[in-house]
């Protein structure tokens, strides 16, 4: 006789968690965790992740945070059985884009956050997947990782800074045939065209973002903050202003203990402990 076992729940029925956050040395792992949708982020994914990157923010001991999911899939875009709105609904929906929904402000939140974010994806990168990968800082991957922004294909447009952060990365040319395409392109060739930093072998990239985190643990935790500043700014204004900024973030640093403690312990000619303050 056939035994008749239950299928596992899914997250939806359990209600989630859809976020999973771990401490891993000075990482903080973040899993999208809602494999039955492929990690399609709906409000309550996009809320979670935001009060997981809170925590992770204001943690002294987390250095930089990795966003992974799993192996079929790093996230399969927004979810889509939520673009169904009604047009009398235009008022709301324009103001939800800017503010009110969580999976708007997730992307925000992404871009704001102060630490490294460092996107380790295997499986499915795709629209909304790929356009929060690429509000991180930058992308290691699996060889079986797949990139694409297919939002043309249902009449979108990568809506979640797609269009502003692909060009910037891998330039405009190419972001626009793989956005007017919906082309889905290999780890190989993401590597290719710089839009990952680093293929390994499948199911070895959170490995690799964690190794990267692990190099980054000599330095002041204080410097890599305000590099990331410098860079992210930096390639917004002009590079004469961009100088500027430099020389302040620079100066900035002059009054912490960790720099005093850095120039010391070269000095000295030993290995600089770093508070970050
Ligand atoms: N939103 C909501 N649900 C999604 C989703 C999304 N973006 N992507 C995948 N899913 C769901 C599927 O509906 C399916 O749910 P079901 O089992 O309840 O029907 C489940 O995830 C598994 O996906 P499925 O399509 O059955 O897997 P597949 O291996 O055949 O195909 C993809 C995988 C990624 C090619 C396909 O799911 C897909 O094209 N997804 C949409 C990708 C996309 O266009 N993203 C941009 C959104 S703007």
């Amino acid at each position: 006789m056939a035994s008749k076992e239950t299928p596992p729940k899914t997250t939806e029925q359990t209600g989630g968690p859809l976020i999973l956050s771990e401490k891993q040395g000075s990482a903080q792992i973040i899993t999208l965790n809602r494999p039955d949708k492929l990690n399609a982020i709906n409000e309550q994914m996009a809320a979670e992740l935001s009060a997981a990157l809170d925590a992770a923010e204001t943690d002294r001991d987390v250095l930089a945070v990795i966003l992974q999911g799993n192996e079929r899939a790093f996230c399969a875009g927004a979810d889509l059985s939520g673009f169904s709105d009604a047009p009398a609904d235009r008022y709301d929906n324009y103001r939800a884009r800017y503010n009110l929904r969580k999976t708007r402000a997730v992307y925000r939140h992404v871009h704001n956050f102060t630490k490294p974010v460092i996107s380790a994806v295997e499986g499915f990168c795709l629209g909304g997947g790929l356009e929060l990968a690429l509000f991180g800082d930058f992308i290691v991957a699996g060889e079986a990782a797949q990139f694409a922004l297919p939002e043309a294909r249902h009449s979108l447009i990568p809506g979640a800074g797609g269009t502003q952060n692909l060009p910037r990365r891998i330039g405009p040319a190419l972001a626009k045939e793989l956005m007017w395409t919906a082309r889905r392109i290999s780890a190989a060739e993401a590597k290719e065209i710089r839009l990952v930093n680093h293929v390994v072998a499948k199911g070895g990239a959170l490995d690799k973002a964690k190794a990267i985190v692990g190099e980054m643990e000599a330095s002041g935790p204080l410097a890599i903050m305000m590099i990331k500043q410098a860079v992210n700014r930096g390639t917004e204004m002009p590079v004469a202003l961009g100088f500027y900024q430099e020389s302040d973030l620079a100066q900035l640093l002059a009054f912490s203990e960790d720099r005093q403690e850095g120039v010391k312990a070269f000095a000295e000619k030993r290995k600089p402990k770093f508070k970050g303050q």
